[in-house]
């Protein structure tokens, strides 16, 4: 995707990723968009205003006592015009400022000026970033809106490893890209259901599945990327959450079907969460062990695919369902389609030994009305990006 005449402001923060900032405005300048740059002090320490200005095409700003950065460009109009904001490094100090609303350099003032979205890419030693100040700090600018890619996990700066990591620039990018998206869904609402469910049994125990979200939030930050504005409900993952998409995190399938609910109308569904068919009866005390084991008394969840198919006047235009088959993956899949009540099945065989179950690749068929469609294997981003755009080539027809 292009990001032809797509103005960035960034901003460099004091951090020895900062030299990888290099690299994010040359990946972005080769995608068509102009980048002007603001350093703080810090950063100068670590890469030159000569070579971020050669790179970027554009002088660098730095200094808002400067009368000639002034006369030139003031750093209000600096921080207004650009289409996005991105800070990256974003030092634990910069988000700190942010938080705080302080403004005593350059960098600091314009991000408190600007009215324009903001990415930041957080990088520090790891215990900073698992600071509860970081911590808490970062929660207030994500609940004012600032989005977040990263940090990645592994080396740090200092021999140590851990969380904290810049994300790499062409994460950056992407971020970027589904940020500033004029792409096939922009204005349509997406909702995704991702993950497995977890049913109590007691306070300590649950029943639960081998999902590992992998499929379900590569195919939030797809619909994402391709513009669609994006609910994630998701149930217990490891994944990290999708720039761009609001995630709800919950725990039963009662509450995924709640939150669901909750995010109607929306015009397109993918249920790609392993939801748990049944619950149990919860004990509201730790089971202790009798000499007999416990009876678990199962109940029916709610079908949230089978729901959203028949929501009346709230059904979205195109409701997606994922089956997960070991056996007679297509007629079960067909069979589906038609008790649920959904457009297209997503069919995929999970026997043991196919990896697709917390693995990184998938071979699907996509079932509906017309008949069934064959894709290679793939990896599960790839499936994702395919089912974004049929999704979009469906909406366009
Ligand atoms: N699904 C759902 N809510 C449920 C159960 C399933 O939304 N309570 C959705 C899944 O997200 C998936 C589709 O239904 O999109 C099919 O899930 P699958 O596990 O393959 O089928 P089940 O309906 O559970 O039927 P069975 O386990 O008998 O094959």
């Amino acid at each position: 995707m292009s990001l032809h005449n797509r103005r960035v402001l960034l901003v460099i923060t004091g951090g020895i990723a900062a030299y990888k900032s290099l690299d994010l405005i040359r990946r972005l300048r080769e995608r068509g968009a102009s980048v002007r740059a603001i350093l703080t002090d810090a950063a100068t320490r670590f890469v030159t205003p000569l070579a971020v200005q050669t790179l970027s095409g554009n002088r660098v700003y730095s200094d808002i006592f400067s009368l000639t950065d002034e006369s030139e460009m003031g750093h209000l109009r600096l921080a207004r015009d650009a289409d996005l904001v991105v800070v990256a490094p974003a030092t634990a100090d910069m988000l700190a400022k942010m938080a705080g609303g302080i403004a005593d350099d350059l960098a600091s003032t314009a991000l408190l000026a600007t009215d324009r979205p903001i990415l930041v890419a957080p990088a520090m030693n790891h215990r900073m970033w698992l600071h509860d100040a970081t911590h808490a700090n970062m929660a207030l600018l994500e609940a004012r809106g600032v989005k977040r890619i990263g940090p990645n996990s592994g080396a740090l700066a200092e021999g140590e490893t851990g969380p904290g990591r810049m994300a790499e620039p062409l994460e950056i990018v992407a971020a970027i890209e589904t940020l500033l998206s004029a792409g096939p869904l922009k204005g349509r609402r997406a909702l995704v259901t991702s993950g497995p469910t977890h049913e109590a049994i007691d306070p300590v125990r649950f029943l639960a599945n081998r999902s590992s979200g992998k499929q379900g939030h590569a195919i939030a930050a797809a619909l994402a990327h391709a513009g669609a504005e994006t609910v994630l409900v998701s149930g217990p993952t490891a994944e990290p959450d999708p720039v761009g998409v609001t995630v709800h995190r919950v725990e039963s399938a009662r509450d995924m079907m709640k939150a669901c609910e909750a995010a109607l109308p929306v015009e397109i569904a993918v249920c790609a969460a392993a939801v748990a068919d049944w619950r149990v009866e919860a004990a509201s005390h730790k089971l202790k062990k009798t000499g007999a084991p416990p009876a678990l008394k199962l109940t029916e969840n709610p079908d949230i695919l089978r729901t959203l198919s028949h929501a009346g006047n709230r059904r979205p235009r195109l409701v997606v369902g994922f089956a997960a088959e070991t056996e007679n993956l297509i007629a079960g899949a067909r069979k589906k389609l038609a008790s649920k009540g959904c457009d297209w099945i997503v069919a995929n065989d999970v026997s043991p030994g196919t990896g697709v179950f917390g693995g990184d690749a998938n071979i699907v068929h996509i079932v509906d009305a017309a008949g069934v469609e064959d894709w290679p294997a793939l990896s599960k981003r790839e499936v994702a990006e395919r089912l974004a755009a049929r999704i979009a080539h469906f909406f366009a027809a």
